[in-house]
């Protein structure tokens, strides 16, 4: 069995997941990921939960998908093994938020995991980068299809065509990030939103970020219908009685997630 390395802790309804590898700038090891998605996926079955932040080390979010293995990989491996979707695309299948907290270097598959989570917020130190073609590869954990509509295909095209890195205020200013805050704050930041987040009914969290994603993979007539139904399948939730009745006798709803 391979070291600990995520290390879990719940602040109230938040829970808080870092990336611990022995080496600061956090190789995304086949190991390390597996750990992290066991821990994201149980903290999918946690009724407690209600939004996870996800960081990293004082140097580095992550520093990509592991340059030693991948330098000893051959193409009939890594196809039976799929090598990153096997485990990496699992984190798709996540429904509660995930809210990235990214302090120090986000590069290649750790710009990468950064994207997959559903809010990236940033530290004045973060730096993106897809520097994959630097190292004569293609960026595998989607780097060409998240950054293009995070940031339009001019940026994203510079990025990976280039390979140089992003800083926290370009991110920012591209749409990559949703906020940057002083690195001391950062985490305190990320769990402030969560928590934001997380005293809202469950379903209804569940159910928005379900339909904010549909915006990327439907055409618009799609993606409103489908929020549509949402919207009229939200009145048959206690929590829009008690929400709305809340509202009319101006005072704090107490939802049930339910
Ligand atoms: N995988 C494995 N080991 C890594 C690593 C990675 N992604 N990034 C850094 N390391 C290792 C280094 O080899 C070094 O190991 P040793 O101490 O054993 O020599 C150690 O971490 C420290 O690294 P540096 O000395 O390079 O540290 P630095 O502070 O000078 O530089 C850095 C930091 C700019 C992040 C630099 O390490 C770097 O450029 N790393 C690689 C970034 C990269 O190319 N990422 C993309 C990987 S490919 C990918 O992710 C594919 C995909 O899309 C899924």
């Amino acid at each position: 069995m391979s070291a600990a390395m995520i290390r879990s802790e719940r602040c109230g309804q938040v829970a808080l997941v870092r990336l611990a590898s022995d080496n600061p700038l956090n190789p995304l090891t086949d190991a390390l990921m597996d750990q992290l998605i066991d821990v994201l996926l149980r903290n999918e079955t946690d009724p407690q939960v209600h939004a996870t932040v996800l960081t990293g080390s004082d140097k580095a979010f992550a520093a990509g998908a592991d340059i030693v293995a991948m330098s000893k990989l051959d193409y009939a491996s890594a196809f039976s093994d799929d090598y990153i979707g096997r485990s990496w695309d699992r984190i798709r299948t996540a429904r509660k938020p995930l809210i990235a907290a990214v302090g120090g270097y986000a590069l290649g598959g750790g710009c990468e995991l950064a994207m997959m989570c559903d809010i990236v917020i940033a530290a004045d130190d973060a730096v993106f980068g897809q520097p994959e073609i630097k190292l004569g590869i293609v960026p595998g954990a989607g780097g060409t299809q998240r950054l293009p509509r995070a940031v339009g295909k001019s940026t994203a095209m510079l990025a990976c065509l280039t390979g140089e890195p992003l800083s926290a205020s370009e991110a920012l200013a591209y749409g990559l990030v949703s906020k940057v805050v002083a690195r001391k704050r950062l985490i305190e930041e990320a769990i402030r939103v969560g928590e934001q987040i997380a005293r809202h009914s469950l379903p209804v969290i569940v159910a928005i970020k379900e339909a904010v994603n549909r915006a990327f993979e439907s055409s618009l007539s799609e993606g409103l219908l489908f929020e549509r139904r949402l919207f009229h399948a939200g009145f048959s939730f206690a929590d829009q009685k008690e929400g709305m009745a809340a509202f009319l006798e101006r005072r704090q709803a107490a939802f049930q997630n339910r």
